[in-house]
């Protein structure tokens, strides 16, 4: 099947969209999830899309009751299939039946979740052991926190055939024109799909989180080869930046040497049971800026930011030169102490702040099975009350936590009002939070300072970097952008916005699926057929 150009009724700007050239052009547009609709039709026609992810992307509560949760990438596929139909495989983490329908709206077809039970001791071994007691610290580059034993690695394993099943099991009742696996937790999914045979649509991968550079000698884990392998199954691999997908391919060619060789599009690489050919493609995943605009604008959400604020102390007569804002999982790799070190620097630098600007963390915690998640918790908190004791005075706090994840609808005015962002990671495959800072700022003046480790830094011009392992120099890059001309900081600001408009999350889903789609649309004998 070929795109269908007659279901275009009301064209883009840009035909580069729909041209059956493997990429997006730089000219196609996506002004929200109606052309995401449109583009997946073209391109795929009535043939579903097969999604498997870790997390489910909705909460059940109760008979006929869901909620979404905030997570915004996992939104826009949600959006996609309620509108499309398809089929969303998960590990379940919420009560209910295995199988939902989810309701799309107003006459979409919405689309089946499928959940799997997975026994807790598995998944114990597989989330906590092996996912992010080893993979998560190793592709941080936190080799020290790394534990997990083998027994990890065969919960990881083991869940990963259980879900390849899964899918196999699916495609007897359903045709996708692709099936698209995310995240570290998956990696073997395609292998062990493989592996149990038979006929397979396009398998498209995407590796949220960075690609470590490859360890020398001794400090190669016996693992890595396996992963590798597993991700070569997959017919595309997106990575967030060109760094991590050149520190993959460098990986590659570290273990398969001559076996392995790169066209600068095509990864092939000679394994027992015959060459294995797959596109290594980087997609920086963005937001929906206009949503966060809106959300920062909104009369209402304001009111209640400012009554949320007050009850903080952090209202402008407790702490008449506001707050700086960070929002992240309290997770070692989002540099907590050194964001904290950079405080108290800026706060040598300049002692004027003192008792006048704030740090507002919102700090959920997570993944507090794993031992060194509790460890860095502790340490993240009693370094902030430290910093509180020493500095406190009167009613103003120099650091207020909250530690519960906030709705984006009232992030988004905290963004707005705050006197600017820190974004401190050690290491991060993207960073959203620094897209959703800049999108609430909409016209505002308030800068983002992100740091350099961040893909977020990596793949936009223009911003104010800093780096966690150097909080002196942080803080006086800090200090600088506080004291910049407004209007300079305004327009840098309208520039990343502008950026960020044109490079959004719908843009970024079609970037991953073009190709992929393309190759089933094409495919003698093809899946990508009515469902
Ligand atoms: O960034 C990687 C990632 O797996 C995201 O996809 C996810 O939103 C986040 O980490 C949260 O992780 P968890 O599911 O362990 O809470």
């Amino acid at each position: 099947m070929t795109p269908s150009l007659a279901l275009l009724d009301d064209p883009l700007p840009s035909a580069a969209l729909f041209d059956p050239s493997v990429d997006l052009g730089p000219a196609a547009v996506f002004r929200g999830p109606e052309d995401l609709v449109r583009f997946y039709r073209a391109s795929a026609g009535t043939a579903p899309l097969l999604v498997v992810t870790n997390r489910e992307p909705v909460v059940w509560k109760g008979e006929g009751c869901l909620s979404l949760p905030p997570g915004g990438v996992s939104q826009t596929i949600h959006r996609l299939l309620s509108r499309t139909g398809g089929r969303w495989i998960a590990l379940r983490d919420s009560g209910g039946p295995d199988g939902l329908r989810v309701p799309g709206e107003e006459g979409d077809p919405g689309y089946r979740l499928d959940r799997m039970e997975i026994p807790p001791a598995l998944m114990e071994g597989h989330y906590a052991g092996f996912s992010n007691g080893v993979l998560w610290p190793f592709f941080h580059d936190e080799p020290s926190r790394i534990s997990g034993s083998v027994e990890d690695l065969a919960a990881y394993r083991e869940v990963n055939r259980r879900v390849a099943a899964r899918i196999l099991e699916s495609l007897r009742e359903t045709s996708p024109a692709l099936v698209w696996v995310h995240d570290y937790q998956m990696a073997l999914v395609g292998r062990e799909m493989r592996r149990m045979g038979g006929s397979l649509p396009p398998l498209a991968f995407f590796w949220h989180i960075p690609w470590a550079a490859m360890p020398a000698g001794e400090g190669v884990p016996r693992w890595l080869g396996e992963i590798v392998t597993g991700l070569l199954s997959y017919d595309q691999v997106g990575f967030q930046t060109e760094i991590y997908r050149d520190r993959f391919l460098e990986t590659v060619f570290a273990l398969f040497g001559s076996r392995a060789t790169w066209d600068g599009e095509t990864l092939s690489v000679a394994l027992e049971g015959g060459i294995r050919r797959l596109h290594p493609g980087v997609f920086p995943i963005s937001i929906d800026p206009d949503h966060f605009r809106m959300m920062a604008r909104d009369p209402a959400n304001l009111l209640r930011a400012r009554l949320f604020l007050e009850d903080l102390g952090l209202d402008a007569a407790a702490s008449p030169g506001g707050y700086l804002v960070s929002v992240d999982r309290l997770d070692y790799s989002k540099g907590f102490l050194e964001r904290l070190d950079m405080l108290e620097a800026l706060y040598a630098l300049d002692p004027s702040l003192l008792g006048q600007l704030s740090l507002l963390q919102v700090a959920p915690s997570t993944r507090l099975s794993v031992d060194a998640y509790r460890r860095y918790a502790e340490a993240a908190e009693s370094r902030a009350a430290e910093i509180n004791r020493r500095y406190s005075r009167g009613g103003w706090r120099p650091v207020v936590t909250v530690s519960r994840s906030l709705d984006p609808s009232l992030l988004a005015p905290l963004y707005r009002l705050s006197r600017g962002c820190l974004v401190t990671a050690t290491r991060d495959g993207m960073n959203l939070v620094a897209k959703e800072f800049l999108a609430s700022q909409d016209g505002g003046s308030s800068p983002l300072f992100v740091s350099r480790h961040t893909g977020t830094a990596m793949t936009m011009e223009g911003l104010s970097l800093i780096d966690p392992a150097d909080p002196a120099l942080s803080a006086r890059i800090i200090h600088e952008g506080l004291c910049l001309d407004p209007l300079r900081r305004q327009r840098k600001n309208l520039e990343a916005l502008a950026f960020l408009r044109e490079h959004n999350v719908y843009r970024w889903m079609a970037s991953n699926l073009a190709r992929p789609l393309l190759s089933s649309s094409l495919r003698p004998g093809s899946l990508a057929r009515p469902a």
